[in-house]
């Protein structure tokens, strides 16, 4: 099979497998027991935290069970620490549900959250950003890059547009992180990471952090500082460290996303949705009249895996809140597809996929 689905998940690389395998043989012990084995796990869990905010060059780093957790614990953590500044928070209408929906809970709690809109490529404006901030905002929530179509959100811009206002910037970087570099100038304040989405293990994410108090959203035995209770998976922590470590896209990533755009938009049926300037690693394509699950079972007869917008809309028969946001023409609307690159992709798969296009295509063109 061909996996161009690495937006959804990513296969995890041999070396963190086998990180994960001997870490789990050999740390077993809890890295917040007193005896020396409980400090050798320790030792492993510290130098894997040390490794990961020295490679995302962020001061503290509390390992959670994947992206969903960090973003709650982002959000509920600067809102209920920073409640007596103010308790409003901004975001943007096409963030991940780990966002939206934790915004939609703190609303419901008294917080009032701004929704940014979107562009048609889904890109924010910097004015209606700085039009939304007020006295009493303490938290700007965006992600990095968009996990259906691509779009980079202006982190550093953003960044700037905040400096010296006592507002915290948290960014999504789950699509971003080990595939494209956040500017250098972008300062953020919080920083969400999940290991599956670069070849790591399921279940394991890290907030990252710059000078930020958080309120827990697990209450428990007091591990990571207080902010996330439970035993710590000293492997999971030390398998991060590693698919981080080793994370390197291909840096054709650019010239394949192009060609691709360029061989799709010949088929008359065929609109390219991802924003011109988007992620190499995400493209997001839609085609006229047809449903996506049917591009993606006739690309899977073909041997090439691919998804509609996300997995998590993926089962969802409901139109996607971005492929609404960025108001995609309605013909257009179900027959979105996203292909997407991992560090395994390679040059023939991309053949390959355009090979098995043109055959799904030429069926479904008479429907
Ligand atoms: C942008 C973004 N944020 C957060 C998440 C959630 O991460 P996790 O699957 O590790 O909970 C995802 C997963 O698809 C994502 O794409």
């Amino acid at each position: 099979m061909i996996y161009l689905d690495n937006s959804a998940t990513t296969k995890p690389r041999e070396e963190v497998l086998e990180t994960f395998v001997k870490a789990s043989a050999q740390f077993y012990a809890n890295p917040a027991s007193l005896h020396t084995l409980g400090n050798a796990a320790e030792d492993l869990l510290e130098s894997a935290r040390r490794q990961i905010a020295g490679s995302l060059q962020m001061d503290t780093v509390y390992f959670t069970s994947g992206g969903t957790e960090a973003n709650n614990l982002a959000l509920f953590g600067v809102a209920h620490t920073y409640a007596h500044r103010g308790k409003h928070i901004i975001t943007c209408v096409t963030e991940h549900p780990a966002v939206l929906n934790t915004a939609l809970a703190l609303e419901r709690q008294g917080f009032e959250i701004t929704r940014l809109p979107v562009d048609e490529g889904g890109h924010i404006s910097l004015e209606d950003l700085q039009q939304a901030l007020r006295p009493d905002t303490i938290l700007v929530s965006l992600m990095h890059v968009n996990n259906e179509i691509g779009t980079i959100h202006p982190i550093a811009e953003v960044s700037r547009l905040l400096a010296g206002k006592r507002i915290f910037l948290h960014v999504d970087a789950v699509q971003s992180a080990g595939k494209l570099a956040l500017p250098a100038d972008a300062m953020p304040d919080l920083l969400t990471v999940s290991a599956h989405k670069l070849h790591g293990l399921k279940g394991s994410g890290i907030l990252a952090t710059n000078n930020v108090e958080l309120a827990p959203v697990l209450h428990g035995g007091g591990q990571e500082s207080g902010v996330r209770s439970g035993t710590v998976s000293v492997p999971h922590a030390a398998a991060f460290a590693k698919a981080l470590r080793l994370a390197t896209p291909s840096p054709d990533q650019r010239a394949w996303n192009n060609d691709l755009r360029t061989f799709l938009s010949t088929f008359e049926r065929v609109k390219i949705v991802s924003p011109q300037g988007a992620a190499p690693h995400i493209l997001a394509v839609a085609v006229r009249g047809v449903k996506g699950e049917v591009i993606v079972s006739g690309l899977q007869q073909q041997g090439v895996v691919v998804s509609t917008s996300s997995a998590c809309s993926s089962k969802n028969t409901k139109t996607s809140h971005v492929i609404e946001a960025i108001r995609l023409p309605q013909p257009y609307r179900n027959g979105v597809i996203r292909i997407s690159f991992g560090d395994f992709t390679n040059r023939t798969d991309i053949d390959k996929f355009k090979q098995a296009f043109q055959n799904v295509y030429e069926v479904i063109k008479g429907v």
